[in-house]
């Protein structure tokens, strides 16, 4: 069955066509929308008197016995051969209940069933993809709280530079995700608004009243312009863009680990559950959970690149090649929302090494910001301070020693004002931690009160999801 027969002459179809226009095995994924959807429409047509009462009633009574049988029957779509879910719904519809069917698209177009239907679609999983992110929010709080006075090396073009603490590098990702979420809302706000009623691009010629089908369907608002709406997929990109950036953000994590695992950092371990081994070296222990969170975050970037693509240089309204949306939709979603929840448990299994952490902050001279910042408290300008520790490092690095290791004499020759205080700042990164006491430093005394915060934004944002 087609819903365009009439104008073409009859005879066989190139399947080739068949097959490369299809788009069933895909958007079968919306029916309970599409049965959603209709049942809504049909209502409409019946308050706009396009539809009597009893029509309307056989109508949804047959959508709802479709919805019976969709949900109890997760093999229902099998061996279905449709254009698309739209023409698979009219074609069972009409079997359920005879010809009254053939009234379901008055006044409708695929175009404006289609854009509802995803939007529908978007507004519910991106409540999916909050929650996959509480999840993780939720690790990353979780294990900055335990390890709250953990110290470790904080790097710039990954040379050791200051050090922090283990709980603010983990908060650091947890803005992120945060900005993640509320990218999300952004994205959902805006997706919320309806087409149906705008036809195949011009608005339907029949008296819906479209704010109460918007109503009906939870939409907040009714599209202004039917030519825009039935071809806009700017919700498409903009979630897209929101996953793109999600495992962006993941992938530096995954990176981040990756090398904080290997034998040289050491300061974490994956739990063996997300590991896996060598099939020639028996020894091996490698990080594919973090390698392939950092290869499918290039996959959807790859979606949204190719739905941008798909949109650029688009004539108004409605063409077909807005029929690969969803594929890159889907995929780009059930991506994400895997990626961040396998991240989620990654990080509340992995196994740390605070003593490796501390001992490379010994290296490194991490503390050298600061025993330049003690001598501007006594005086000495910051630059000149600067060339005076950076003087005192290499020779330190010449011979291979740290801060610690340098005797009083032997730092007087690059620091005339070197005593036993500059020493102990000089030798402890805890002290450093503790100086950067400033709102979003490192400092315990900070980082507490943004493990407080970072508490109610999740507690917030838990009671704001449904489930
Ligand atoms: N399968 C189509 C899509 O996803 C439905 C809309 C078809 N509209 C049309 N005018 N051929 O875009």
């Amino acid at each position: 069955m087609k819903l365009w027969g009439g104008r073409f002459a009859p005879g066989r179809r190139d399947p080739l066509f068949e097959r490369f226009s299809e788009s069933f095995s895909v958007d079968q994924r919306l029916v309970l929308y599409d049965l959603q959807v209709n049942r809504a429409y049909v209502r409409a047509l019946g308050e706009a008197r396009v539809l009597a009462a009893a029509e309307v009633r056989q109508l949804t009574r047959g959508l709802d016995r479709l919805r019976r049988y969709v949900e109890t029957h997760p093999g229902w779509a099998r061996g279905q051969a449709s254009e698309d879910v739209h023409t698979w719904v009219e074609a069972r519809l009409e079997r359920e209940v005879g010809p009254v069917a053939r009234k379901l698209r008055t006044g409708r177009s695929r175009n404006d069933l289609v854009a509802t239907e995803t939007r529908l679609f978007v507004k519910s999983e991106i409540l999916n993809l909050e929650s996959a992110l509480a999840q993780l929010l939720a690790s990353l709080l979780a294990e900055a709280k335990r390890h709250r006075s953990v110290v470790l090396p904080g790097y710039t073009h990954l040379q050791p530079a200051q050090p922090i603490l283990f709980a603010h590098y983990l908060l650091a990702y947890f803005e992120m995700f945060q900005r993640d979420v509320s990218r999300l809302e952004d994205c959902r706000a805006r997706a919320d608004e309806l087409p149906l009623g705008a036809g195949a691009l011009a608005g339907t010629a029949f008296r819906l009243d479209r704010a109460r089908l918007a109503r009906a369907l939870g939409f907040a608002r009714v599209a202004r312009n039917s030519l825009d709406v039935t071809s806009d997929r700017d919700f498409v990109c903009e979630l897209l863009f929101a996953c793109a950036l999600a495992l962006t953000h993941l992938s530096r994590l995954a990176e981040d680990l990756v090398i904080y695992s290997s034998p040289g950092y050491g300061f974490v371990e994956l739990a063996d559950a997300y590991s896996t081994g060598s099939s020639l070296m028996p020894q091996k222990k490698n990080p594919d959970s973090l390698e392939l969170i950092r290869g499918k975050a290039a996959t959807v970037l790859g979606k949204l690149t190719g739905t941008l693509a798909l949109l650029k240089g688009l004539p108004l309204a409605y063409n077909r090649d807005l029929q690969e949306d969803k594929a890159a939709l889907f995929d780009g979603l059930d991506t994400t929302r895997e990626a961040l929840l396998l991240a989620a448990r990654l990080v509340r299994t992995l196994r740390l090494h605070p003593q490796r952490m501390k001992a490379a902050t010994a290296q490194g001279f991490l503390t050298a910001t600061d025993v330049a910042d003690v001598l501007v408290s006594r005086g000495v300008p910051f630059a000149e301070a600067h060339a005076q520790v950076g003087k005192l490092v290499r020779y330190c690095d010449e011979r291979q020693i740290t801060f610690a290791e340098l005797a009083a004499a032997e730092a007087r020759r690059f620091i005339p004002f070197w005593d036993a205080k500059l020493r102990a700042v000089a030798a402890s990164p805890e002290k450093a931690v503790r100086r950067r006491d400033v709102l979003g430093g490192t400092a315990p005394r900070q980082v507490a009160r943004q493990l407080r915060a970072a508490e109610g934004t999740l507690e917030t944002l838990r009671r704001r999801l449904p489930g």
